[in-house]
């Protein structure tokens, strides 16, 4: 990498902690690829009017909703965030979807659902949070049923990243680790799946704020900066950690160059 510099962020207290916390206050949360990926899981795990759903670490909803309204099925949305919960309720109620869904707290690695109930359990950017990754993978597989799919998609390496570029995106992105290809898969398989469909996508910043904003309505869009600079009007520590994790703009297009996004998805 050309700017070590500008990439490595100063000491601070634990700004990984803040990044939640404001895509929960804006109400926006995301994942690479947007609606297209999300498109492409859904298919992959072979999801239909008839199917329940279990979308792990669901965030403000999006995918949770959009599932139910789009295919028809029932979903359960989870998350590990009280806030984020709160937000996937009040968007389930906007999108006259609130019959069909629920959503819960609760923690991926030890999912409260007795064995065999889902057809299909997805995550969108959310294992790469996970303290033990094989863990929730392994829960993800006991709560479907056998011939019911496991699917997600995360942030893939898809080339070996300087170090500085991975301490950067963990402390900027909250505390996330992602894998390389083969060590997402890998959770699959180790969890005892079979019928394993994976591949990775590259994109650029560019097409990945183009998804974002498309995945979205522009009253919401509109609305999430509002409450974002507001946020950062009232409160300094979040103008702190924001400042500590910006780096020149060319450096945000040069990083993609490292990752872009896999979908894996296994059988059971
Ligand atoms: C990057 S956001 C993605 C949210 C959503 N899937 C989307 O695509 O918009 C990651 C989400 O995972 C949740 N999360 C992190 N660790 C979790 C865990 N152990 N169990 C459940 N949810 C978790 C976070 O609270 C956050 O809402």
């Amino acid at each position: 990498m050309e700017n070590k510099e500008q990439l490595t962020p100063k000491e601070t207290s634990e700004p990984e902690s803040y990044y939640f916390e404001l895509q929960a206050s804006w109400g926006l949360t995301k994942h690479m690829g947007g609606l297209n990926a999300t498109r492409d899981l859904i298919e992959l795990c072979h999801i239909d009017k008839d199917s329940y759903v279990l979308d792990v670490g669901c965030g403000v909803g999006m995918t949770t909703c959009y599932m139910t309204k789009e295919y028809g099925c029932k979903v359960v949305g989870i998350d590990l965030s009280e806030m984020m919960v709160e937000r996937s309720k009040e968007r389930a109620k906007r999108k006259g979807v609130g019959d069909k869904v629920e959503f819960r707290v609760a923690d991926a690695q030890d999912l409260p659902f007795k064995d065999n109930l889902f057809d299909a359990v997805v995550s969108e950017s959310v294992n790469a949070f996970m303290e033990d990754k094989q863990k929730a993978v392994s829960e993800y597989k006991r709560v479907i049923k056998p011939g019911g799919y496991v699917g997600f998609n995360e942030v893939t390496w898809v080339e070996t990243p300087p170090p500085e570029l991975v301490e950067y995106m963990s402390r900027a992105l909250g505390g996330a680790e992602f894998l390389t290809y083969g060590g997402w898969k890998d959770l699959l398989e180790g969890a005892g799946l079979t019928d394993i469909a994976a591949g990775t996508y590259k994109t650029t910043a560019w097409r990945q704020w183009a998804n974002e904003v498309k995945q979205m309505n522009p009253r919401d869009y509109l609305g999430a900066w509002g409450k974002f600079l507001s946020l950062c009007f009232k409160n300094p520590a979040v103008r702190k950690y924001i400042k500590e994790i910006s780096v020149p703009p060319k450096s945000v297009f040069r990083i993609f160059k490292y990752f872009g996004y896999g979908i894996y998805v296994g059988r059971k």
